[in-house]
């Protein structure tokens, strides 16, 4: 590891977590650095979303977490989104009866009301398509759109960390770029983004690392460049590899 490696935004050492007296997550260690896309791989039930709900302060957890400098032990969601950790979860649903500006603008409750108008067009600029929609309803909007519209609000607070889990879940193949495509936007623009996805060719294109996780533990971490990782994935996935 080279010394010139920046400080992590996010270091998980350890976590654990679970339903009540179910355990799910077992002592997982994660690290994201500023302005990297970390995909997080796995089959179903692998615990994903409950490492991303932990991290987020939805599920209380043990273990340690440090965030953008500050130590997240029993942090509630409120400190996470004040922190700059925005989380857009799994099957995110948008408000259909408001407008989809008016749906941004929610996500930005509690900032103050001109930098919140500023960074409303900031979000809204990620996606022209829905930008054009502002003033419509978001029942109007396909699946796709509304997918993008999650993925507006979350951008709405600038998080230093953006999590989204399965942004693409039932979306056609071009809208799933698009959803993607806006992760390297981030990217470029100094946010980081830790990607849950069922689509590990797509993910792994836009990620800069990857991370398979079976049955609540991490079971490899790697560049996602590497030749042989969709290959090491797919015996993950299908229960070949322990490794
Ligand atoms: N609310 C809950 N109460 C109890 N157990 C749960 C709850 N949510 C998830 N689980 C269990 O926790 C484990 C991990 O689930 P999780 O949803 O985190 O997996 P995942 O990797 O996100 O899967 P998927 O790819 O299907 O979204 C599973 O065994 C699941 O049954
Ligand atoms: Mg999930």
């Amino acid at each position: 590891m080279p010394t010139s490696a920046p400080e992590p935004v996010l270091q998980v050492e350890g976590l654990s977590a679970g339903y009540g007296k179910i355990g799910v997550l077992k002592s997982v260690n994660l690290v994201v650095r500023p302005g990297e896309i970390v995909a997080l791989l796995g089959p179903n039930g692998a615990g994903k979303s409950t490492l991303l709900k932990s991290i987020s302060g939805l599920l209380p957890w043990s273990g340690a977490m440090r965030f953008a400098g500050r130590d997240m032990a029993g942090a509630q969601p409120r400190d996470c989104v004040e922190a700059g950790l925005v989380h857009v979860v799994e099957g995110h649903r948008v408000f259909t009866q408001l407008t989809v500006e008016d749906n941004v603008l929610l996500a930005g409750y509690g900032m103050p009301a001109a930098q919140r108008r500023v960074q409303v067009e900031e979000a809204l600029d990620f996606f022209p398509e829905i930008k054009a929609k502002r003033r419509d309803k978001a029942a109007t909007l396909s699946g796709g759109q509304q997918q993008m519209l999650a993925v507006a609000q979350g951008l709405v607070r600038k998080p230093k960390l953006l999590m989204l889990d399965e942004p693409s879940a039932g979306l056609s193949p071009v809208l799933v770029d698009r959803v993607l495509a806006a992760a390297s936007q981030l990217r470029a623009a100094g946010t980081a983004v830790l990607l849950v996805e069922q689509l590990i060719e797509k993910s792994l294109a836009v990620a800069d690392r990857a991370y398979a996780m079976v049955r609540g533990t991490v079971v490899l971490e790697a560049v996602a460049s590497e030749p042989d990782l969709p290959e090491r994935l797919e015996r993950i996935y299908f229960g070949l590899d322990s490794q």
